[in-house]
């Protein structure tokens, strides 16, 4: 029996490539994205494929590849993949659930701190050589103990950021857009929190969520964490926002146009600005990877997908 043929788009840790080679031909993309055509070509015979978030896996590109069977993606969000077009076409699609749910809580949380207490502003400032000498009012932040956080979208990785966010005295306010459960609603949560923080997935609903309206529905001395998909949150408006104080500060890890960052989110100070990294923990990335390539192994050999993602 011929292996079966695999496009891996980009490197992925060696203990994972090599259980991915002992059972599937991999033709492996070492190098930086695929630009579309390039990938529609390497995907001509294959019959599995492990994505990224940067590749876009629209129906054209799927359709382009009969004798696909399944598209693995090495993230949680999927908003990458038309995953109904998938379906359609006979295609199973699986994600990296439950893996990166500490990673990203524990970046999310740094971010929390970061920008609440001006680590790296106080960082760019020392940097700078314009550090003076301690003083009483120099470069306040605001304490957490007390104050509300306030969760949009509570799934693993919301509740997983509330349990720290608990453990350090917050109180917990959430408000979820997939699941419909919620504590308090959006406009509630937007008003009465001293934290915000994003955790739901980007869909055609959380598409500018955090628009010019919601984030002047904000408290003034409220701080923005952005740790799920850039999209959810009009980076225009945040960056008017941020610059005429109608919220504090925010703190992001994820951007409308990765890698291009809005050009007055740049000059600003109160922002904290993270390059995608919730997942980029070594045990989390390898995680990610070994369960991308059992998924694929798993539906290459006829067994149900270990983490499919439904329609
Ligand atoms: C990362 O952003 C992921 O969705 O896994």
């Amino acid at each position: 029996m011929p292996k079966p043929q695999v496009l891996l788009t980009r490197r992925i840790p060696s203990a994972a490539l090599a259980t991915l080679e002992a059972s599937c031909d991999v033709d492996r993309n070492d190098e930086g994205p695929l630009a579309p055509a390039a990938l529609v070509a390497r995907l001509h015979g294959k019959d599995g494929v492990i994505c990224v978030l940067t590749d876009a896996m629209t129906r054209d590109v799927m359709a382009s590849a009969p004798t696909l069977k399944v598209v693995s993606n090495i993230a949680v969000g999927y908003n990458n993949i038309d995953v109904g077009a998938a379906h359609e076409l006979g295609i199973v699609v699986t994600n990296t659930p439950d893996v990166l749910t500490e990673a990203t809580a524990e970046l999310t949380w740094a971010l929390v701190l970061d920008v609440t207490r001006r680590i790296t502003e106080g960082d760019r400032l020392a940097r700078r050589g314009d550090w003076k000498g301690w003083a009483l009012d120099f470069m306040l932040g605001t304490e957490l103990r007390g104050k509300q956080l306030g969760v949009v979208g509570y799934g693993r990785i919301g509740r997983a950021v509330a349990a720290r966010a608990r453990a350090a005295g917050m109180l917990i306010a959430y408000w979820d857009p997939v699941f419909g459960g919620e504590s308090i609603t959006l406009d509630r949560l937007l008003s009465t929190s001293d934290v915000v923080a994003l955790h739901c997935p980007l869909t055609p609903e959380t598409k500018h969520l955090i628009d010019q309206a919601a984030l002047a529905r904000m408290k003034r001395s409220a701080y923005l964490v952005n740790t799920s998909r850039g999209p959810v949150i009009d980076e225009a408006a945040l960056a008017w926002a941020l610059k005429n104080r109608i919220i504090s500060g925010a703190a992001l890890d994820v951007y409308e146009e990765e890698p291009k960052i809005h050009p007055d989110l740049m000059t600003l100070e109160n922002v904290v600005l993270c390059p995608h990294l919730g997942s980029a923990t070594t045990e989390t990335r390898t995680a990610m990877a070994d369960l991308a390539v059992r998924n694929t192994i798993a539906v290459l050999s006829g067994q149900p997908a270990i983490t499919p993602v439904e329609a």
